[in-house]
C-alpha cells in the first residue's frame, strides 16, 4: 500500500507570518500532525530550516512526542542540524538542499558532488539508528550515487513533473525520467518516495511510477485543509492513493 508522509510546515508557515520570534501561536503544526495522522496518515514531515523560517526547534520536539506513526526530519547537511537529527532520533530524516532564497525546496541533491559528506552523515544517522532518504532529480547518476552512500531510500523530486502538468509533451518526458528512476533505483535496492508539487489533480497520473513506498505531500494538503479541515483534506488524499497499483 501506497503510504501518505503529510508534511506540516505550510501549517507553521501561517503561523510564523503572525507570531514570528513569540515562542506561540496559531495554526500548531503540531495539533495539524495529530489530526492527520487520526486521519490515517503514515507519517509525519517537518522540514527544521537553518533559517527557521516556518517549523521551530521547539515544534520538533513536541513532534516526537506525540507522533505515533514516522517522524521524517527533512534537513540540510548541515552541522547544527545533523546533531539535533541524531538527539531527535526521527525514524528518517530526508536530506535536502537548502538554499535561503529558495521559496521551496527547489532542486534535488547534488550526490555526487556531496558524496563524502553525505555518507558521513549517512552513517552518523545509521549509528543513531535513523534510516536515511536523499531527495534527488531522477537522474541516472544521481540514484547510483545515493546508492553507493548507503542511504535506505531516495524521495525523487516531482516538482518538474508538477511544474509542466499542463503540458502534454514536457509532462511526459519527466514521467518517463521518474519511471526510468524508479526502476534503477529499485534494482539498485533503494526505496524509493516521492514528493514536491503532488496535488489531487496530478496523482493519477504520477502513479504509472513503479515502486512507491511513500508520497511526502505538503502544500496541496494544507491549502485544501483551509476549506475543509485537515482530517478531511487526509482522507481524500488517502482515497485517491488507494488506486495506486504499483
Ligand atoms: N518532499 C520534500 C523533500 C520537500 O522539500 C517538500 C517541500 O517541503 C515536499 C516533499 C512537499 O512538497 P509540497 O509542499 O509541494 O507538497
Amino acid at each position: 500500500m501506497l503510504k501518505l508522509g503529510v508534511n506540516i510546515d505550510h501549517v507553521a508557515t501561517v503561523r510564523e507570518a503572525r507570531y514570528r520570534g513569540r515562542g506561540f501561536g496559531e495554526p500548531d503544526p503540531v495539533a495539524a500532525a495529530r489530526i492527520a495522522e487520526a486521519a490515517g496518515a503514515h507519517g509525519i514531515t517537518a522540514h527544521l530550516r537553518e533559517d527557521r523560517r516556518h517549523i521551530q526547534d521547539r515544534d520538533v520536539w513536541q513532534l516526537r512526542e506525540v507522533v505515533k506513526t514516522r517522524l521524517n526530519l527533512e534537513m540540510a547537511n548541515a552541522p547544527e542540524i545533523v546533531e539535533i537529527a541524531e538527539k531527535l532520533k526521527p525514524e528518517i530524516v530526508c536530506i535536502v538542499p537548502e538554499r535561503r532564497l529558495e521559496v521551496t525546496t527547489e532542486g534535488g541533491l547534488d550526490v555526487i558532488a556531496a558524496e563524502k559528506a553525505l555518507t558521513e552523515t549517512r552513517q552518523r544517522m545509521s549509528d543513531a539508528g535513523i534510516e536515511v532518504s536523499l531527495f534527488i532529480a531522477p537522474d541516472e547518476k544521481q540514484i547510483q550515487a545515493s546508492a553507493r552512500t548507503g542511504a535506505q531510500f531516495i524521495e525523487l523530486h516531482t516538482g518538474t513533473f508538477a511544474e509542466h502538468f499542463d503540458d502534454e509533451a514536457k509532462r511526459a518526458v519527466e514521467l518517463k525520467r521518474l519511471v526510468t528512476g524508479a526502476q534503477l533505483a529499485h534494482s539498485l535496492g533503494l526505496k524509493v518516495n516521492a514528493g514536491h508539487g503532488l496535488n489531487y489533480a496530478n496523482l493519477a497520473t504520477l502513479f504509472q511510477v513503479p515502486h512507491l513506498v511513500e508520497l511526502n505531500i505538503g502544500h496541496s494538503l494544507v491549502s485544501r485543509a483551509v476549506f475543509v479541515g485537515m482530517e478531511t483534506a487526509v482522507k481524500e488524499m488517502l482515497a485517491l492513493m488507494k488506486n495506486y497499483r504499483g
